[in-house]
């Protein structure tokens, strides 16, 4: 089945921090044609119009770009977001664990599991790798719900045998099985696929870490989620723990959890060892900017680990994040380098968002730019959503049809979103083609 929609679009080919203006498409009047769910073609309405003899979705004044990725989101703490006046270690003894214990609970679990992708969805998120909760049952419910609406997602139930309430604990053999059943039930299922999930190195003996390691070692292709150095009593709580370690990471490195398809939450107190490290491995840190804000965890050191060419996404982390969307997560990480004195360009915080997210989850062969061949994952923005935006951006959005003009509008339209947009500018959210959420109701 062919499907085409015209609009404004925009796309990234590639890191534009490398490349520059060379990794970037705009079509001022396009046409993305879709097949069978993948892209066809993208161009520009004047040359893809004559040959087209289906009907053709107008969205005139709207702007289309892939679906955004989301590197790191729990979602069993959709329910305790903005969970006041603790920083990490109190804030999961009070809020968070307490939450995650309702998780055993399938019915309760599903209800959460549902809500939490309707919310991704509205913000143009079409691909997250997700935290469960140590109960196997949460995955089994998350990964219907994204199954049912055709989304791509990566999730896997948490490991944590020690330093938590009893009811959230498994033991490193428990874990494994448990973990072993999921994988096997769902990985590559659909658009699924499973993360093996330590919660983080306090929360797990040195056996359980050598298990989840096993598992790596038996199911090549299947993830390492987990979180590295996030807060300065966390990392300092390691040392204690781990008094043979050289550094936090190679906690993990000790273990096996090292490589192209483990990504790290955080990173924001990691030493120049821990950095080469993660390059050596081609591992990846999730920089999540609204929860190290919330939590008062720290300002990420992003051009540290850009020297260090270690491969970067962006997370929200909710329920630590503070919000859902991308728009709000690419805006706080724009102010953490303002106060570490380092400009966030508009255009990489996008790359971030959308191919560099799929890079960093290694699934750019199949998403995060509309690429001949790819899964037609994509959102339509009406970035006059608000009377604020509609008023801010008056002007701007003339000097795009400028040729000569074109970059830095583009670049000036999009940090206005970064720093102003949330949910109301997504106007519906594309699945490989289909429509999963139309704001206001279908
Ligand atoms: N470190 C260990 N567990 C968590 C969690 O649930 N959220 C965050 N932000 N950090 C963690
Ligand atoms: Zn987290």
């Amino acid at each position: 089945m062919l499907q085409a929609y015209r609009a404004r679009i925009f796309h990234f080919l590639d890191d534009p921090s490398v490349l520059g203006k060379s990794a970037w498409q705009y079509f001022e009047d396009g046409v993305l044609l879709i097949e069978d769910g993948r892209i066809r073609e993208v161009g520009a309405a004047k040359e893809l119009m004559p040959q087209l003899n289906i009907p053709v979705q107008h969205f005139p004044d709207r702007l289309i770009v892939p679906g955004f990725v989301d590197t790191h989101i729990h979602y069993p703490q959709m329910e305790m977001i903005a969970a006041y006046g603790d920083q990490l270690l109190s804030w999961l003894q009070n809020h968070t664990f307490p939450t995650e214990a309702k998780f055993a609970d399938e019915e309760y679990a599903a209800g959460v599991a549902s809500s939490f992708m309707d919310e991704l969805l509205r913000n143009g998120t079409t691909t997250a790798l997700v935290f469960g909760t140590v109960h196997p049952v949460s995955v089994d419910v998350l990964f219907r719900e994204a199954q049912r609406r055709g989304a791509r997602m990566i999730a896997g139930k948490v490991l944590m045998d020690r330093h938590a309430p009893a009811e959230l604990l498994d033991t490193p053999q428990q874990g494994y099985v448990d973990s072993r059943k999921l994988i096997e039930k769902w990985h590559g299922v659909d658009r699924l696929q499973y993360a093996v999930t330590p919660r983080f190195a306090p929360t797990s003996t040195d056996a359980q870490l050598q298990r989840a390691g096993d598992l790596l070692q038996e199911y090549p292709g299947v993830y390492l989620h987990t979180h590295l150095a996030e807060n300065a009593d966390e990392v300092e709580w390691v040392k204690q723990l781990f008094p043979a370690a050289q550094n936090y990471l190679d906690v993990y490195d000790q273990a096996g959890l090292l490589g192209r398809r483990s990504v790290f939450a955080h990173g924001v107190h990691l030493c120049d060892q821990e950095c080469m490290r993660l390059k050596q491995t081609d591992s990846v840190i999730a920089h999540c900017p609204t929860s190290n804000l919330f939590l008062g965890s720290g300002l990420f050191n992003l051009e540290k680990v850009q020297q260090h060419q270690v491969r970067v996404g962006l997370g929200t982390d909710v329920g630590a994040g503070t919000s859902f969307s991308l728009f709000r997560t690419m805006g706080e990480a724009y102010k953490i380098q303002q106060l570490r004195n380092c400009k966030l360009d508009p255009f990489y915080a996008l790359y971030l968002a959308t191919l560099g997210g799929a890079k960093a989850l290694d699934l750019d062969r199949h998403i995060g730019n509309f690429s001949r061949g790819k899964e037609a994952d994509f959102i339509v923005l009406g970035a006059q959503a608000t009377p604020l935006l509609d008023f801010r951006l008056r002007h701007l959005l003339d000097r795009l049809k400028l040729a000569e003009q074109q970059e830095v509008a583009l670049r000036d339209l999009f940090f206005v979103l970064q720093t102003l947009a949330d949910d109301r500018v997504v106007e519906a959210t594309y699945l490989m083609g289909k429509c999963a959420y139309r704001r206001g109701g279908v």
